[in-house]
């Protein structure tokens, strides 16, 4: 069986996700829909793909798709979505949801009226150590848990604009978010302070906050606090996570797990690819209908996106929100 699948973006991740599925059996990337005409025509012919249209209505009424790839910026959800809830057309969307909780709701909404097979692209979730991790701290005593998100500011142009992409919390951080709320469970209160120390300085139109911290106070009782800043030069960074438990300390990032007990510590690299992993889960669903192996639909991508959009809300009104 043959699946035919639609692109809707043409930037950095569309080109990541062409990538993993163009080598995989049973799956034709049949279009791609694009801001303009000419910018999906250039990304078609890069890819052999063998339609391009600028409008996703188009898209949708020209071609029997199996599923879509919703891969834009955060501000640009919503439309494409409910069309295709309305055509009951399977879709896979990038992280964020969105730069609010009210748009995601109304999706959730017609998706509970209309239940799809979706899949969203918190990939971290179909990392080996992650997994690992969760299986470890389900057997340990949890005291608290830091994270970072420390890094530059990304260049694509609606970045920095916090209408447009939600933030560093709502946009990158929410990766951290996310992994804890998969390894340890549901978040019941968030407090967040933000503040813009350097980059409206350096760069026009800088409106995000470009540092933040965020505590978090779990259900069950465990207290985490992310940080994150987007003030470091090209180059520097450190993303991670650390978690103080009776047994010992786990520190995750990116590549790596690294178990630190009394008297030994041991690391177990990371040896899957995420996106390839995340990738095959959706397109397994859509061969079977099983969709054990998608670890974040937009169901529960939801719950991460309301934690996010409630550490801005903290941010601005200075008080603790309640997600109960
Ligand atoms: N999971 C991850 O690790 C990861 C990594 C990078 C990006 N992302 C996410 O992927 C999304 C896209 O990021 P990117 O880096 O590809 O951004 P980008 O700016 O490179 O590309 C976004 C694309 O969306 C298109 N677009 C915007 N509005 C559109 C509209 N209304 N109709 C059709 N196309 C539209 C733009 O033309 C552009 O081609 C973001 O939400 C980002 O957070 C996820």
């Amino acid at each position: 069986m043959m699946l035919h699948i639609g692109i809707i973006g043409t930037g950095g991740f569309s080109k990541m996700h062409v990538k993993i599925l163009s080598e995989m059996e049973d799956v034709q990337i049949q279009a791609v829909c694009g801001t303009s005409k000419a910018k999906a025509e250039e990304f078609a012919s890069a890819y052999s793909i063998p339609s391009s249209y600028e409008r996703v209505s188009e898209m949708l009424d020209a071609e029997h798709l199996d599923a879509v790839y919703i891969l834009v910026p955060p501000m640009s959800h919503g439309e494409f979505e409910l069309q295709l809830i309305e055509r009951g057309i399977p879709f896979f969307v990038e992280k964020p949801l969105g730069v609010n909780v009210e748009q995601p709701y109304q999706i959730l909404t017609e998706l509970r009226k209309k239940p799809l097979i979706t899949s969203v692209g918190y990939h971290f979730r179909y990392t080996d150590t992650v997994s690992q991790m969760k299986q470890l701290l389900s057997q340990q005593h949890i005291g608290m848990i830091t994270g970072n998100w420390m890094g530059n500011m990304p260049q694509v142009a609606w970045w920095r604009d916090q209408e447009r992409s939600g933030g560093q919390f709502i946009e990158q951080s929410t990766h951290l978010v996310d992994i804890l709320r998969f390894c340890v469970g549901e978040i019941d209160e968030v407090y967040a302070l933000y503040g813009n120390q350097v980059m409206h300085k350096q760069f026009d139109g800088v409106t995000a906050a470009d540092v933040g911290t965020v505590t978090l106070k779990f259900r069950s009782g465990v207290i985490a606090n992310i940080s994150n800043t987007c003030v470091l030069p090209d180059g520097l960074g450190k993303v991670g996570i650390t978690c103080y438990t009776q047994e010992g300390m786990l520190e995750w990032d990116t590549e790596r797990l690294k178990l630190i007990e009394a008297h030994a510590t041991s690391e177990i690299k990371k040896m899957v690819n995420p996106y390839l992993v995340e990738n095959e889960a959706f397109i397994h669903a859509l061969k079977t209908g099983d969709t054990v192996h998608i670890l974040s639909d937009y169901e529960d991508a939801f719950k991460t996106q309301q934690v996010t959009v409630a550490a801005l809300k903290s941010a601005k009104s200075g008080l603790p929100v309640r997600m109960v």
